[in-house]
């Protein structure tokens, strides 16, 4: 590949998304500065393939580090940051509030007062064309009734987890660097991702591995619950076409259009995995199990994309059924990889999560 024209900054990297991000920006042939924490989820596996990869460079290390930040920033001189690194999910913020304050929160803040104090010093032209993207999620509007019209970039904002409510926080954070410093900054807000590598607590990779192992399928309540679902590979199309073409200081949703109960889902890799890894004792949906609910469990998100689509031209490529078989068929040929995240932290989080529902 050819010497990178462009360096990107990319935290959280390790992790589901924040890989997929990673590797996509190598194949377009950028330098790519990866900061991670390597914290439960993060997994270094997930950038196995560019080990020997002069232009993708690992750093071990928290957002709230601002003499880090400051080094990196000051070594590498990055046009963009896209910033991935967060505790990324509900079930675990519920449990564990303070930890999705400190990174989420403080740690953003961290980043954004060094990248503000580094910004400053560049020279005009350099300040004008970098930008600061922060990825969030469709959480922070609340929860939606059936019928309700889907998210848009004017939703008021009601977070109702303490995951969502330190989004929020941060998502707020970055609109007041832009507005009283004038970083140029971006914030994406996309609904619930899918596909390869992701850290199976959250429900498809869990449904999956379950099923596989003959385990229960948990589906929290009734399973009437909706999620709008999109393939990780549009997510990280979406923001390079934000990062690429967005005025500063603007937000866009990203969405599938692709709205699913968690049952249709679940019955729906069950569906694949019947066809796949056949089950001697009967169909996988005989596994399902209906469990206690999650507390304050939002009923509804669903995204209003069309801003991103009008302004910017970007559609989602993946159909959602399609994308799920791609996914289950990935968890197959990845025993490996399944593996290795199967460890002793895993099993801890299943035992506190699980036991009591
Ligand atoms: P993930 O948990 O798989 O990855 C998070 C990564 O951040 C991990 O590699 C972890 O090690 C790293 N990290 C955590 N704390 C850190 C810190 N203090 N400093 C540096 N690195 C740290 O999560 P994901 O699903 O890939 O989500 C990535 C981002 O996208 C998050 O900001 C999340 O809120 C957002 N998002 C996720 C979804 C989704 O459905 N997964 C949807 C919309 C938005
Ligand atoms: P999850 O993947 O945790 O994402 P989020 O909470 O960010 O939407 O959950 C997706 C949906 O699936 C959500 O409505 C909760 C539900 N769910 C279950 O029914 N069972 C489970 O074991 C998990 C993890 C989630």
């Amino acid at each position: 590949m050819a010497t990178a024209s462009r360096t990107v900054l990319v935290t959280g990297g390790a992790g589901f998304i924040g890989s997929c991000y990673v590797l996509s920006r190598r194949a377009a042939g950028e330098r790519v500065i990866i900061l991670d924490k390597l914290t439960y989820s993060g997994n270094l596996e997930n950038l196995a393939s560019l080990q020997n990869d002069p232009e993708a460079v690992f750093v071990h290390g928290d957002i709230g580090d601002a003499d880090l930040i400051a080094r990196l920033l000051q070594s590498y001189q990055p046009d963009a940051i896209v910033n991935f690194a967060a505790e990324s999910h509900v079930d675990r913020s519920i449990l564990d509030p303070d930890a999705f304050i400190r990174t989420n929160v403080l740690g953003t803040c961290t980043l954004l007062r060094s990248v503000l104090a580094w910004w400053q010093k560049l020279d005009e032209i350099r300040q004008q064309t970098f930008r600061f993207l922060h990825v969030s999620t469709d959480e922070v509007y609340g929860t939606l009734h059936l019928g309700d019209p889907a998210f848009s970039e004017t939703t008021a904002y009601a977070p109702n987890s303490p995951y969502s409510a330190s989004k929020a926080a941060s998502d707020h954070f970055v609109r007041a660097y832009h507005e009283t410093y004038g970083l140029p900054t971006l914030i994406t807000n996309c609904s619930n991702n899918y596909g390869p590598r992701q850290f199976p607590e959250k429900l498809i990779p869990l449904v999956i591995l379950n099923a596989l192992a003959r385990k229960p399928l948990p589906v929290y309540g009734t399973g009437e619950n909706i999620r709008d679902w999109l393939h990780v590979e549009d997510h990280c199309e979406a923001i390079a076409t934000v990062l690429k073409g967005a005025v500063p200081g603007s937000c866009y949703n990203i969405g599938g259009r692709s709205e699913r109960t968690n049952l249709e889902v679940v019955r729906g890799i069950c569906h694949v995995l019947d066809e796949l890894r056949p089950y001697s004792e009967g169909p996988y949906a005989s596994l399902i199990s209906f469990v206690t609910d999650r507390p304050g469990h939002d009923f509804r998100y669903a995204i209003d994309a069309s801003k991103l689509e009008r302004e910017l031209g970007w559609t989602p490529k993946w159909q959602f059924e399609e994308g799920l078989r791609q996914t289950v068929q990935w968890y197959l040929d990845n025993a490996a990889w399944v593996e290795h995240v199967q460890s002793g932290e895993y099993r801890s989080w299943l035992e506190r999560n699980y036991a009591r529902r």
